[in-house]
């Protein structure tokens, strides 16, 4: 995978970010969805530097925690913007992340390899919300996989657990620790 300045990107993240960072849409939830991300591509064959810029990116630019029209489009756009600052991608790969990006929240299930892993990824986080991932609404066969499925759904259900332990949670503010970084 190419290198990411990931303490740097999501520094800078995290001063534009609008809403929780600790909420439902903030940096845990990135970082699970970086993790089914990582996880599906083993299977689908996804590229993993999208897959990874798609979790840190996609719900960056967001302005409430409800429907927000444009947040994937925002977000996608920020990306194009800090491309060779914090991370280089190819051409390529931004056409897949913008696409990824823009149309996260639309519920289409059908498209590019990389595309559908990085949706399946944020989906299989529902868990968070109170919901169980449906795996009619799954874009790929490694998502509907049961283990899988279990995998990412009991991640996003131990955070809710903590979130409903812990009043103060400074531990939580930075789940990408540097141990990640090299992966
Ligand atoms: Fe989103
Ligand atoms: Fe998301």
């Amino acid at each position: 995978m190419r290198d990411i300045d990931r303490r740097g990107l999501l520094t800078y993240l995290q001063g534009q970010f609008e809403i929780d960072w600790k909420g439902c849409h903030g940096i845990a939830h990135w970082a699970r969805v970086r993790a089914n991300g990582l996880m599906l591509a083993e299977q689908t064959g996804a590229n993993r530097h999208v897959v990874e810029l798609f979790a840190f990116f996609h719900d960056s630019r967001r302005t409430s925690e409800g429907i927000n029209l444009g947040h994937g489009r925002r977000g996608s756009v920020l990306a194009e913007q800090l491309r060779g600052r914090f991370f280089d991608a190819s051409d390529a790969e931004m056409a897949l992340l913008h696409h990824a990006c823009v149309y996260h929240s639309d519920g289409i299930n059908t498209g590019d390899t990389t595309v559908l892993t990085c949706w399946d990824a944020d989906r299989l986080d529902l868990g968070r919300v109170g919901m169980t991932p449906d795996p009619r609404y799954l874009c790929t066969k490694a998502a509907r996989q049961e283990s899988n499925l279990q995998r990412a759904h009991a991640r996003a259900i131990a955070w809710v657990d903590r979130q409903t332990r812990w009043t103060t949670d400074s531990d939580q503010a930075w789940p990408i620790s540097p141990k990640m970084e090299g992966r």
